[in-house]
């Protein structure tokens, strides 16, 4: 039985060795210390001995239970422990790290564009204006020398506000208020502040009734007016040269096209040499595939009308300038390297399209 109780102790080490947890332990206590364990069925055997036997044999498994129970504290001591410095690796925290930087956003490509554009002109000495984009029709059409019901009005298709609305929110407004469709109602505005002579740079949404790959019904105009007692068209073919090559780059050159505007006169279109073909309209005789005949066009010009001038509270006789208006989107997707093909996809906030610029 003395072997017995020894060997139990032997065991015992040889078993709690490759114990590492508190389930493993609980295991190992039931197999050995549990009330029906080993230790328990050897002491039953201490019924049968003699008195002397018991003695002796009682004395050692109390040293035995002793042991037992001392190499128990030991490894339940070596689990926390463990446990412990497991926390303390899984839980340390070095505050001296710098901080998680927050993802920082950039300018939208639309906002890239007009920043690009605004500083161009300043460089002409042209200021960035801003006017209303909710405004009288009075200043959208009536005082570009559109009259009421004239027919050119068509062209630009309009949005409405109802007139509930606009009565009580535009008190004091001119005409009946539209979503303006073109920034030139920016022209007679600024005229009206009075402030001589003119070098405006005025860029803001307008609002069209139509949606195709080449049309938001919103988007962005880059209104130019210079009023000044001198003006030309050799002043205004200087300044789409200048704003083309700065933009676009020196390779690129510039034609005004003859065409109809009621608010300039004469009125013409600007057209900028494709940049794929350089203005020739072919490639190793093959028709080009961006512009089919070298030019590519950028938007309305003209010198001011006389009747806008007036309208503006200025005399036609003294005053004269030149005015433009292009699209900023328009503009922006002409430039080398921008490959979009739908400008509605600037408005649907995909960032994976976002991102990229
Ligand atoms: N407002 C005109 C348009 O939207 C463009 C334009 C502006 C033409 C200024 C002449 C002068 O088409």
């Amino acid at each position: 039985m003395k072997d017995e109780l020894e060997k139990l102790v032997v065991d015992l080490t040889a078993a709690l060795s490759s114990v590492h947890d508190t389930a493993a332990l609980e295991v190992v206590r039931v197999e050995y210390v549990g009330r029906k364990g080993r230790l328990a069925e050897l002491m039953k055997g201490l019924a049968a001995l003699s008195v002397d036997e018991k003695k002796v044999i009682g004395q050692i498994a109390n040293s035995v239970k002793a042991r037992v129970e001392a190499e128990f504290a030991r490894v339940e001591k070596m689990i926390a422990d463990a446990d412990v410095k497991a926390r303390m690796t899984r839980e340390w925290l070095d505050v001296t790290l710098p901080g998680a930087a927050p993802s920082v956003g950039h300018l939208h490509l639309v906002s890239q564009a007009i920043e690009d554009i605004t500083d161009i002109f300043r460089r002409l000495g042209f200021v960035r204006a801003r006017h209303p984009e909710i405004d009288g029709d009075y200043y959208a059409f009536e005082a570009l020398n559109m009259p009421k019901d004239h027919p050119a009005r068509d062209e630009w298709e309009t949005f409405f506000i109802r007139d509930s609305h606009s009565a009580e929110v535009m008190q004091g407004q001119k005409g009946k208020m539209v979503l303006t469709p073109h920034t030139s109602n920016g022209q007679v505005r600024e005229m009206e502040k009075g402030v001589l002579p003119i070098r405006m740079i005025s860029i803001g949404k307008c609002y069209r009734r139509q949606s195709t790959a080449r049309h938001s019904p919103m988007f962005h105009q880059f209104e130019g007016l210079v009023i000044d007692k001198k003006s030309s068209v050799t002043e205004l073919k200087g300044v789409c040269e200048y704003f083309a090559k700065s933009y676009f780059g020196a390779d690129r050159t510039t034609r005004l096209r003859p065409y109809h505007f009621r608010f300039t006169e004469p009125s013409f279109e600007l057209d900028i040499s494709c940049g794929i073909c350089k203005g020739v309209g072919s490639v190793g005789g093959v028709k080009c595939k961006l512009c089919k005949e070298g030019w590519l066009e950028l938007g309305g010009a003209g010198m001011v009308h006389p009747n806008v001038i007036k309208a503006g509270g200025l005399d036609p006789d003294v005053y004269a300038g030149f005015a433009f208006g292009w699209g900023v989107e328009r503009t922006m997707m002409m430039r080398a390297g921008v490959n979009i093909d739908d400008i509605r996809i600037l408005y649907r906030n995909d960032l994976r399209f976002i991102r990229q610029f």
